[in-house]
């Protein structure tokens, strides 16, 4: 059975798996740690069973926007609407924080997931060149939460 809670720092060394295997990236477990800290409600994980299958981290960035930084999904556990799961609990954490606005950056390169936030009603707004460490561009995309 999935469930979508509340990240714990217990749940980090399955969530570096997720992100290892999903975004190919070893981030220090303080990282986590640190987003966390800046906004608990927007830090959420998807089980199923009780294993981390994927999770969403979003920080505050300014009075009424806030920020996504990562989404992940275990590979396999993919096209089974989590993805969609995790972003609608947190708008409801973003709306109770009294967010009007979702913002978050993706790389031009990342079809797979252009095509889920647009899924979502993100839009384009705007691009960041040489935003990643090997020098891709990055879209800015937005989502409006109101009405
Ligand atoms: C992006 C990601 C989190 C989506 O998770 P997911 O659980 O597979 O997404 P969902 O099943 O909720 O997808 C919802 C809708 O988004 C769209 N979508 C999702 N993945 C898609 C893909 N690979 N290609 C085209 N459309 C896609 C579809 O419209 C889908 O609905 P459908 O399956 O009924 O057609 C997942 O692909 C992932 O973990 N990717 C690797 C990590 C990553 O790139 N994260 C984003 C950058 S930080």
């Amino acid at each position: 059975m999935t469930l979508v809670r509340h990240f714990s720092p217990t749940d980090i060394p399955q969530i570096a798996e997720v992100v290892n295997q999903s975004l190919g990236e070893n981030y220090p477990p303080s990282l986590y740690l640190t987003v966390h800290n800046l906004w608990g409600e927007g830090f959420l994980v998807i089980t199923d069973d009780g294993k981390v299958i994927g999770f969403v981290a979003a920080v505050p960035t300014g009075q009424k926007v806030a920020r996504v930084l990562m989404i992940a999904v275990l590979p396999e556990s993919r096209r089974r609407s989590l993805g969609k799961v995790l972003m609608a609990d947190l708008y409801a954490s973003c709306r109770a924080k009294g967010f009007d606005t979702v913002v978050l950056e993706v790389r031009k390169s990342n079809k797979s997931a252009i095509a889920f936030y647009e899924r979502e009603g993100f839009a384009i707004f705007g691009e960041i060149k040489n935003f990643y460490s090997n020098g891709e561009d990055a879209w800015k995309m937005m989502k409006s939460l109101q009405n």
